[in-house]
């Protein structure tokens, strides 16, 4: 039986509720794995693979397959460049917003990015990792930015044997407690300092799940370094401009910021959006995919129409493109590759559909959102459903004014599993995107199914939106920005004359419509 060896300076902050919770949790998943196999419970060497319920995407740790010998990962830094990186925070959409501040940050120091990749956090209780360039269009971004951009996958390629040990040990933290690790993962670590800009280590205040998932995966052990910061803004939190500032002649070769989310720019405006975020586009493959896919499943609809496809994301490559070559740094390890996933090949060979179905794309979070409700007016958060049905009658009054069809089809992306949902949505003669049944994980990867949906609610004709969520907010931004389009606004008060507030078309008037509610995931 292999020991497992604590380090007992790292946080503990897990209250006795949630410790006994994770117990039952792990008491439970390790009688059902030892239903499921004949394998010894108490050897930890053992796969947690093989129950798939924990990796997505690779197979290259399948027991009877030889790992090679277990070395320390090397990163391939060039000396004559500087880096800057930060954790991941949260889930997949706080994980995009913190790219804003992360790469903003990194051209004013003149530095290059390195992004972690998409990590799975507490929403997806997966264990997994996805680089966000097989979804978004990185030397397009590169292109229209001026800032270099690398991944962490890139720079830090890992053997077999090394994604191995970064997983189990991911395991092992999340479900039995932060603190611990495994033996052969403390042997390969290194040490990583990280500038405390929110979120290290003190009780209460841990590194956030989706951060220690990549340390974990990447053999890195976190060690913290106060930031030569002055000061503190609002809620102790760091402000853009002082982090530049205090950081103009650092010459640390990396600079690993502990987090990126909770870096304030009010000063600014929507500077991070217009200058980061609105310039990460989709690659055009992953528009096309939601093209055909919302095509398919419209088919049947009455009254029909299809327009010639001329969505500009969809363009199979801009030409500027073709001048950015894409950094690769070289790969001095002979057995390491890319780590992620290996996308569908068939991909590569899809071309934009001709025509498009114009539609109605409804953002309907359900899930645990309630949860973010807690003191706030429920039906402000989860949104009834007649308010839907009302929104989107909104939507095709607009959508005939524009000159389409009076009955666009309606397209719901949902993280909704309720059988009632489910049904009234059939009954409503709307669909929804089935990911399940298209197969998109396997195509897109682990995160795929998120940003297909994405991809569905950014160029929809008329988009509806769920108040306290970021992937809604992240979309009217995106149709604004991309398209020029508003969205609507379920549940705006139905005055008379009040009619130009459902419809957004602003960043100020989207925080004018959502003041009501403080938007937190
Ligand atoms: C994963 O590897 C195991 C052992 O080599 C093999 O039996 C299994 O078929 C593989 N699964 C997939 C999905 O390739
Ligand atoms: C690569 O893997 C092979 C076979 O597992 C092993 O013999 C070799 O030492 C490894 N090379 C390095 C550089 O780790
Ligand atoms: C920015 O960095 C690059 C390479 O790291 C260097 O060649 C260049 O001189 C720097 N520019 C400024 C303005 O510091
Ligand atoms: C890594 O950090 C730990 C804890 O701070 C320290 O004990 C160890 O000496 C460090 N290792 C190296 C190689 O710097
Ligand atoms: C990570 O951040 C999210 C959002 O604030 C929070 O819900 C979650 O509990 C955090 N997890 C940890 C381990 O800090
Ligand atoms: C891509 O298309 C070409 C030409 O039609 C075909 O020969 C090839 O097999 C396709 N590749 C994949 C991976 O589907």
């Amino acid at each position: 039986m292999k020991t497992l060896a604590g380090q007992g300076s790292n946080s503990r902050s897990l209250s006795l509720k949630t410790k006994i919770l994770v117990t039952l949790i792990v008491i439970i998943i390790v009688s059902a794995w030892t239903l499921l196999s004949n394998i010894d419970v108490m050897d930890f060497d053992v796969n947690f693979e093989n129950t798939n319920s924990f990796i997505n995407g690779q197979n290259d740790t399948a027991p009877s397959v030889d790992l090679g010998p277990l070395e320390p990962a090397v990163s391939l830094l060039d000396r004559d460049t500087k880096y800057l990186t930060f954790l991941p925070f949260a889930g997949f959409t706080n994980q995009f917003i913190s790219i804003e501040p992360a790469a903003l940050i990194a051209k004013k120091l003149n530095r290059t990015l390195i992004l972690p990749p998409i990590m799975s956090s507490y929403h997806d209780h997966d264990n997994t990792h996805q680089r966000w360039a097989s979804l978004f269009n990185i030397p397009r971004f590169t292109h229209l930015t001026g800032i270099p951009v690398l991944a962490w996958d890139q720079v830090r390629p890992l053997t077999p044997a090394q994604r191995k040990v970064g997983r189990d040990q991911a395991v092992y933290g999340t479900y039995l407690d932060l603190s611990i690790q495994t033996e052969e993962w403390a042997r390969v670590a290194e040490n990583l300092t990280c500038e405390i800009i929110v979120n290290y280590g003190t009780p209460g205040n841990p590194i956030n799940h989706s951060g220690m998932n990549f340390l974990w995966h990447f053999l890195f052990r976190p060690i913290p370094k106060q930031p030569p910061m002055k000061n503190e803004g609002e809620n102790g939190l760091y402000v853009l401009d002082d982090i530049v500032t205090a950081y103009a002649d650092n010459q640390d070769q990396l600079l690993v910021l502990s987090n990126a989310y909770k870096v304030r720019d009010d000063a600014h405006g929507s500077r991070l959006w217009d200058e980061i975020g609105s310039n990460l586009h989709f690659v055009p493959e992953l528009m096309e995919y939601a093209t055909l896919r919302v095509n398919e499943e419209s088919r049947g609809d009455w009254g029909i129409e299809a327009l010639v496809d001329d969505d500009p994301e969809e363009k199979p490559r801009s030409p500027e493109d073709e001048d950015i070559e894409p950094i690769i740094p070289p790969n001095m390890n002979p057995n390491a590759t890319e780590s992620g996933v290996t996308l569908d090949l068939s991909l590569s060979n899809m071309t934009a559909p001709l025509t498009r179905t114009p539609y109605i794309a409804i953002h309907l979070r359900r899930g645990d959102i309630w949860e973010k409700c807690k003191g706030k007016d429920m039906t402000r958060c989860l949104i009834p459903f007649d308010t839907y049905v009302d929104a989107v009658a909104r939507a095709r009054t607009n959508a005939a004014a524009r000159g389409l069809h009076s009955r666009l089809p309606v397209i719901v992306t949902t993280d909704t599993t309720s059988e009632d949902d489910l049904r009234t949505i059939e009954q409503l003669g709307w669909h929804r995107m089935d990911h399940a049944k298209y197969g998109t994980a396997k195509l897109w990867g682990p995160f795929g199914e998120a940003m297909v949906d994405a991809a569905v609610l950014a160029h929809a004709d008329e988009f509806v939106g769920s108040p306290m969520s970021t992937m809604t907010r992240i979309a009217a931004r995106r149709q604004k920005s991309w398209y020029n389009r508003g969205m609507i606004y379920p549940g705006a008060p139905k005055k008379k004359g009040m009619r130009k507030r459902y419809l957004v078309s602003s960043e100020s008037e989207w925080e004018a419509n959502a003041d009501a509610v403080s938007i937190v995931y």
